[in-house]
């Protein structure tokens, strides 16, 4: 499907997803029913969660998390601005003005807690942890300092289905860690439905106003009322349609099956990676003493300074390496810098560091290492 001799990422897809979609197909209910429950429930028992809906997208489910943590005009969330800009916009949504946080360093590249709490005003409601590139935050010390400021929590997942965090109670799955999780099932991400999420929690209450949000604020769904289940509806929040389909909740469920080994499978490759570029003096490899658990979504690396990048990412394409940049930091783009210009203060000085020197190297299960190394011999090579 790419002309790339190493693609940035890919799905694996095999003959089970064509036969469980094919299934669907056959069975002449496409729009939200058994199969979307069943994948709900299999991934709340995945996580070890109460509640988890499926949603169409990832930035659907956070904007879902936002709106039910009852974010408003006047709050404020403390998001990292090394993330996708979906996070950020999420909370923008609600009328709610994210307050960037800055990372921890270019080991970490998760946002600092103590940054975060010199940030806290008056007007924080919520902290939003993006776990950036599938390695967990530093969720035992945002606990501590949620507890201490009264604030919510929402987990991004986006990068993180199946990281385990080794959090001081024991350890527990990334979005099993907070208020709301959520993730983003998009093309590109470890478990894949094309376009698709999941919003999970273990409060009840919030799970109701989930439910009810993500399909229009209706108190029934048209599967209960082609069950008979139920004849009428009434509308009692503001609601949306952000549901997901049958096609791709049966994608989700084999995809989900798959999950551990693939993501175990991109532990390794990162550790080869890892392994061959740790002596390049030309650059850092982030995340090298993470501790275990990460779900491996992204490998990251930063060139040391003057960063050459333009030309290294050229020079990798010229040789069919796709490479990409994780993430230009959202308080950078115009629209936000505007946001700033009306009295937000985002200075960032580790993200502001790093933020040119970042590249990400192709990173999917399926990679050979026949390809991994030619991506290393590339990288390698760019210095001799
Ligand atoms: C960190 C992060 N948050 C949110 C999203 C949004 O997810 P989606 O594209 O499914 O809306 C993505 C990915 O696309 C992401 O990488």
């Amino acid at each position: 499907m790419n002309s790339w001799k190493v693609p940035l990422a890919d799905v694996t897809l095999g003959p089970e997803e064509t036969a469980a979609v094919t299934e669907v197909l056959q069975s002449g209910w496409l729009s939200m029913g058994p199969k979307t429950q069943e994948f709900e429930d299999r991934f709340a028992t995945f996580l070890g969660v109460k509640h988890a809906f499926a949603v169409a997208n990832g930035t659907a489910a956070l904007h879902l998390a936002c709106e039910v943590l009852g974010l408003g005009p006047g709050d404020e969330v403390l998001c990292p601005a090394l993330t996708f800009v979906a996070s950020a916009n999420a909370i923008l949504y609600t009328g709610a003005r994210p307050v960037f946080v800055d990372i921890t360093g270019p080991h970490d590249l998760n946002l600092s807690v103590s940054d975060a709490a010199a940030k806290v005003s008056e007007r924080t409601r919520a902290i939003m942890v993006v776990h950036y590139g599938g390695y967990p935050g530093d969720m035992d010390a945002v606990a501590a300092l949620a507890r201490r400021c009264g604030l919510k929590i929402i987990e991004d997942c986006a990068h993180a289905p199946g990281a385990v965090y080794h959090a001081a109670q024991g350890p527990r799955l990334a979005g099993a860690l907070s208020d709301v999780g959520c993730f983003s099932f998009f093309a590109n991400k470890n478990l894949t439905t094309g376009e698709g999420g999941m919003v999970v929690t273990d409060d009840d209450d919030l799970a109701g106003k989930i439910r009810t949000a993500r399909s229009h604020g209706m108190t029934t769904l048209t599967w209960d009322r082609h069950r008979g289940h139920s004849f009428s509806y009434d509308v009692v929040a503001r609601g949306y349609n952000y549901r997901l389909d049958e096609l791709r909740s049966a994608l989700g469920l084999v995809q989900l099956r798959k999950l551990t080994s693939a993501n175990a499978r991109r532990r390794e490759l990162t550790e080869a990676y890892r392994a061959q570029l740790q002596d390049l003096d030309r650059l850092e490899i982030p995340f090298r003493d993470a501790p275990a658990g990460s779900a491996h979504h992204l490998f990251p690396i930063l060139l040391k300074e003057p960063s050459p990048r333009a030309d290294f990412m050229a020079a990798l394409a010229r040789q069919g390496i796709q490479t990409s940049i994780h993430y230009p930091p959202v308080h950078r783009f115009s629209y936000y810098q505007k946001l700033w210009d009306a009295g937000h203060d985002h200075r960032l000085p580790r993200t502001e560091k790093i933020a040119s020197r970042l590249v990400t190297l192709p990173l999917f299960p399926s990679l050979t290492r026949g390809q991994l190394d030619a991506v290393v011999a590339a990288v390698c090579g760019y210095w001799r």
